[in-house]
Formats: structure tokens, C-alpha cells, sequence
């Protein structure tokens, strides 16, 4: 059995699980089929996340390794970062995020929690990846190896938590996501959810996958962020199923990933979609999104849906992953670009 094979790795919990999947009854009425929300975006400490899911083995490992410093990177407004932090405060290591960016001039966001945190925070305007010009593994690799000389011995997690160890995470979500649907009589229902480096997508891929589960996964790519994007989430999803012991591989045409599509101009920049899906979610449902990754992969899954790209009767289930601290540096204008402060009746 999957979740037996996946007891052989340690794993620190750091939440309650199973999250919640809660119908989204106003949603569902307006297009006409029933959509749900799986809540990975409240779980783990300093203001949580979907991150959450692939720490829980990272830490398990740095513990064990008895390391005390812990180091990864991002955009200067990753969530991974400041959930890494958190965790590590909560766990008593010692938090090092790297960004290849400037200092900013005021810690906002993202960066005022891990200020909060007392986390080191190494701000080197170099550029280290995350502009299509490099993949995911060479970025990983280089920022490895400056960290080394910049913190010394320590414990790297990847960007984004994009590792095998790290998509385990999200392979004991899709057997959870599995069970739940079918609790509730969910059959065929798609499952979307955003990518920025892929690894909630490729353990999602290979959990369901070997659990020969019919829920379908779709991500929607929300920052053209990597050269050849769909090689390394079929490289990893391979890797994964591998360490959990039930080879199977994917090639890059069975990623079901949507590039570019919906990322506008570009990471982190909100568009126009997305500040309107922001928008309607929150006055139907109380749901808040944020504008870096849910934003755009809820604005990709409303356009599919009235393209007709999605069938027409299948279930919905989207997968909420967090972000919204990101709401207060990056969200300011949503109101004037969106739909208008007047919006009250989405129809
Ligand atoms: C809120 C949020 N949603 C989605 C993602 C995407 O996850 P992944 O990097 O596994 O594709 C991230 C992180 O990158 C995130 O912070």
C-alpha cells in the first residue's frame, strides 16, 4: 500500500490533517457544476501554507543530520522562504534565505515575517535563476554552492522545496485528496492548482498515479520561470515514484501543466484576470487568494471552465496552497484593476 510505502520516510507533522475540502456552494451554482476548495493554505506556523506538506520531511531529514543551520531561497516575496523560516524557528534551527535581489526598502509581506522571525536574510543582486534562462536544477546547483560560502556548513532545501524528498509532501496529499473525494461522491473531478517550480504538481502527478485515481490534475504555470520546465517535473515525478519504491516514469508531454497561459507579464505581476478572480472569489464565497500564485491559477481555472476546456460536468477541486501575505505589498491595486470597488453581485 502507497501510504505504508511512504511511513519509510521520517516526517516531522506539522499540521492537522486531513485539511478541509469545502464545497464552494455560490461558485458552483454560477457555473453550474460543483466546485470545491482543499484548504492547504492556513497549515503551519508564521502565517502557513501548502509549503508546509514537503517541510515536514525536509526537517525530519535536517534533524536527523543534527545540522543547525537551515538555508533555502526565492523571490523576494516566497512564501517557501518565510515558511521555512517559521518552521525552523519553531523547530529551533537557524533560518538563512537567500534572495538575488536587492535589499528592498521596507520589509513588506513575506519579508516583514521573516524580519519578525529573526531570520538571516542575504539579499545578493545578481540574479539567480528564476528567468526562464536556466532549469530548475542548474539554478538549484549554483545557489548550493554559493551558500556553502556564504553560511557554511548547513542544511539546503531548494527552491520552492522542488525535491523529491519535498514531493513526498504532496504525494500523502493526493492519497488524502483521493479518500476525501471519494467520502463525498466526487468521480473525474479536475484538480487545479498553481505551479511556480512544480513539486506540488509532481508529487500530486505520481501519488495519483499510483493509486490509479481518477482525479485529474491540471497546474497552471504562474511565472514562465524555468527552461524546460515539463523535463524537470517529469524528471522528479519519475524520481519520486522511484524512491517510494513503484517505479513508473513521465515524459514531458504527459505533464499536465499549462505554460505561460495565464502569467501575464510576468512572476509577481498581477494581472488583470487574476485581480479579478481575487475579487469574485472573496464576495461569493469569503475566500481570499493571493496575487503571486492562487490569483492566477484560479483566474486560469474560471477561464478553462467557460472555454469549455474543462468538460462540462465534472467536478472541480481547487487546490488552495497560500500566499496571502503577498497580498499586502503586491495587492494595492487589485481594486482598480479588477473588477472595481463597486463590484457586489458577481454574476
Ligand atoms: C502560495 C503558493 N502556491 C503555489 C506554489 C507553487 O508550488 P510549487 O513550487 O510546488 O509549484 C507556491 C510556491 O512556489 C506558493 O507559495
Amino acid at each position: 500500500m502507497l501510504p505504508d510505502k511512504l511511513e519509510r520516510y521520517p516526517r516531522i507533522p506539522l499540521a492537522e490533517y486531513p485539511t478541509p475540502l469545502e464545497p464552494l456552494p455560490r461558485l458552483s451554482e454560477k457555473l453550474g457544476r460543483r466546485v470545491f476548495v482543499k484548504r492547504d493554505d492556513e497549515i503551519g506556523p508564521a502565517m502557513g501554507g501548502s509549503k508546509t506538506r514537503k517541510l515536514e520531511y525536509f526537517f525530519a531529514e535536517a534533524r536527523a543530520l543534527r545540522v543547525p543551520r537551515i538555508v533555502t531561497f526565492g523571490g523576494l516575496q516566497s512564501n517557501h522562504a518565510r515558511l521555512t523560516a517559521g518552521v525552523a524557528r519553531q523547530l529551533g534551527f537557524e533560518p538563512h534565505l537567500l534572495y538575488f535581489d536587492r535589499r528592498p526598502a521596507s520589509m513588506e509581506g513575506n519579508l516583514l515575517v521573516n524580519s519578525l522571525l529573526g531570520a538571516e536574510m542575504h539579499f545578493i543582486p545578481i540574479g539567480g535563476g528564476g528567468n526562464a534562462h536556466m532549469t530548475l536544477e542548474t539554478s538549484n546547483r549554483l545557489v548550493r554552492w554559493l551558500a556553502r560560502l556564504l553560511v557554511g556548513q548547513h542544511y539546503f532545501i531548494p527552491v520552492g522545496g522542488h525535491s523529491w524528498l519535498g514531493g513526498l509532501g504532496y504525494v500523502r496529499a493526493a492519497v488524502e485528496i483521493e479518500r476525501q473525494a471519494r467520502e463525498l461522491g466526487i468521480e473525474n473531478a479536475w484538480l487545479v492548482l498553481a505551479a511556480g517550480t512544480g513539486g506540488t504538481l509532481a508529487g500530486l502527478l505520481a501519488g495519483l498515479t499510483l493509486i490509479k485515481s481518477n482525479l485529474r490534475p491540471l497546474a497552471i504555470d504562474v511565472g514562465r520561470l524555468w527552461k524546460k520546465f515539463p523535463e524537470s517535473i517529469a524528471r522528479m515525478a519519475t524520481r519520486i515514484c522511484f524512491k517510494i519504491g513503484q517505479a513508473h516514469s513521465f515524459t514531458p508531454e504527459q505533464i499536465p501543466i499549462l505554460e505561460g497561459n495565464y502569467v501575464g507579464v510576468g512572476y509577481a505581476l498581477p494581472t488583470r484576470e487574476c485581480a479579478d478572480a481575487i475579487i469574485r472569489l472573496a464576495r461569493l464565497e469569503g475566500l481570499v487568494l493571493d496575487p503571486v500564485y492562487t490569483g492566477k491559477a484560479f483566474a486560469g481555472l474560471l477561464d478553462l471552465m467557460e472555454k469549455g476546456e474543462l468538460g462540462s460536468d465534472e467536478p472541480v477541486i481547487f487546490l488552495h496552497t497560500g500566499g496571502t501575505p503577498s497580498l499586502f505589498p503586491l495587492g494595492q491595486n487589485l481594486l482598480e484593476t479588477g473588477l472595481g470597488p463597486t463590484f457586489t453581485n458577481p454574476a
